[in-house]
């Protein structure tokens, strides 16, 4: 039995980080110490002005101002100066094997599936193809900043072996899983409940807990997996008891009047995964649109978390999340951010982030940059279960890090320069700008993306 809480790393250090000179990033520091959902931003936003990160085998050895961090002997200094230095982002809910479906005209979630998606999942049984896409979701994930991925797979268990393999040679951080689907598909899409379970079970061997990577146990959503299959996906939950389990939960209103027709005995849709055991604290929903109040009572209680997707709910026209009914004082409901690709067209956790205060603005709501900044870092990590490891910029963790620029195009560029606080030029990238915005990208204090120029910042 493997427990990725405890297996994943060690404080000794993080993967291929360990044993490198050390890397010292100066810039100015940017990140959040508590939740700016119950504290006004002031009090939960460090930022510190010319600071630095000194990386260390993959972990965060100092954090703090420039003259005031010891450059260790030998270490490389990268210098972002003018320039952001963030927590590296966590998404919460995406697609590897849809970033060919992105951008698809027209259709409700329903009718999007059987008319884009399971044809091009289908694809997916040719190791090659697999490989290739693994590669560009990996790289663009970079790109975007995101350091941190809970993912899902197609149905075929070599989508999932090749994400891996692809994130463990890039050092991410990264949670994945192969679709669970025994219903309502093609039939060159279908699994059965036993050869999931079987398919399934042997990826946990081969992969939870290896390096950074952990297992998510992922049946589609309900209407595409049989009460076996639904079952059997509790046992692999319950066997193995340090594995995430991911599904798309109340997307869509028409989505959840099939649930209710082909599971007339549950009280809801949250029941239907409930009565599997199969809502518990290590559970990530995608959606959660159509909720009632005993769901997300449910759901705070069970300590589970929901991917709240506002670029793919705008693109499908699935509905407006109603982000402060999830966080109600007495039940709050972990929250993060998911890109949904390719529900979502875009893997830009700042273009979604920018997307959740345009469907707060649209549901007479604000959403802060502050609180934005937590749904893309330390919220995240909080939902995912890795807090204590990732989301921040505190000694100790792990250096993930994404290094912003203010001024990655020239109309953003003027407009940043106005900006009074680093906290108005985030909310200015999220809202006005995209993966141009990423200057660099780190994983375990190492520089895995570097946009055009930005190497020669790297001495
Ligand atoms: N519901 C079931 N499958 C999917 C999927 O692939 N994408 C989205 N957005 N919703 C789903
Ligand atoms: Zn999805």
């Amino acid at each position: 039995m493997h427990d990725g809480a405890n297996a994943m790393t060690g404080a000794a250090g993080v993967g291929a980080s360990q044993g490198a000179a050390p890397v010292v990033i100066r810039g100015d520091l940017i990140f959040l110490t508590g939740d700016p959902f119950l504290a006004p931003s002031e009090a939960v936003v460090t930022h510190v002005q010319d600071g630095a990160v000194v990386c260390r085998d993959g972990l965060i050895a100092a954090a703090g101002a420039w003259g005031e961090v010891t450059v260790p002997p030998g270490a490389e200094v990268h210098d972002h100066r003018g320039k952001l230095i963030a927590p590296g982002f966590v998404g919460l809910h995406t697609h590897s094997v849809q970033t060919g479906v992105m951008g698809a005209y027209g259709g409700r979630v329903l009718d999007w599936l059987t008319d884009y998606v399971f044809a091009e999942e289908q694809r997916f049984g040719e190791a090659e193809r697999a490989q290739a896409s693994a590669a560009l979701f990996c790289r663009e994930l970079l790109r975007n900043g995101a350091t941190t991925a809970l993912v899902f797979g197609a149905v075929q268990p070599q989508s999932v072996d090749a994400l891996f393999a692809e994130a463990q040679r890039l050092g991410l951080r990264l949670a994945a899983g192969k679709v669970l689907m025994d219903r309502h598909a093609p039939e060159g899409l279908l699994d059965t409940a036993q050869s999931g379970y079987d398919q399934s079970k042997a990826l946990i061997e081969r992969w939870h807990g290896v390096d950074r990577l952990a297992y998510a146990v992922t049946p589609r959503f309900a209407p595409t997996s049989t009460p076996q299959q639904l079952e059997a996906a509790g046992a692999l939950v319950r066997e193995h008891p340090g594995v995430l389990m991911q599904t798309h939960l109340s997307e869509h209103a028409a989505e959840v009047a099939w649930v209710d027709e082909l599971f007339p005995g549950s009280r809801d849709y949250l029941d239907v995964y409930d009565r599997y055991g199969l809502v518990g604290p290590r559970s990530v929903f995608a959606h959660g649109i159509h909720l009632s109040e005993r769901e997300f009572a449910r759901l705070h209680e069970a300590g589970a978390a929901i991917a709240h997707c506002p670029t793919s709910n705008l693109f499908l026209g699935s509905g407006l999340f109603e982000m402060e009914r999830a966080l109600a004082a007495g039940r709050p409901v972990k929250l993060g951010l998911g890109t949904d690709v390719g529900g979502g067209p875009t893997l830009s956790l700042l273009q979604t982030a920018g997307d959740a205060y345009k469907v707060g603005q649209l549901r007479g709501r604000g959403l802060n940059a502050a609180q934005a900044l937590w749904l893309m870092t330390q919220g995240g990590a909080d939902a995912l279960g890795w807090g204590d490891r990732i989301g921040s910029l505190e000694t100790g963790k792990e250096a993930d890090i994404v290094v912003l620029d203010p001024a990655p195009t020239p109309i953003v560029a003027q407009r940043t320069a106005r900006s009074q606080s680093a906290l108005e030029t985030i909310f200015v990238l999220m809202t006005m700008s995209d993966d141009r915005a990423v200057a660099a990208t780190y994983v375990a204090g190492r520089l895995a993306h570097a946009r055009d120029g930005a190497r020669e910042a790297v001495r």
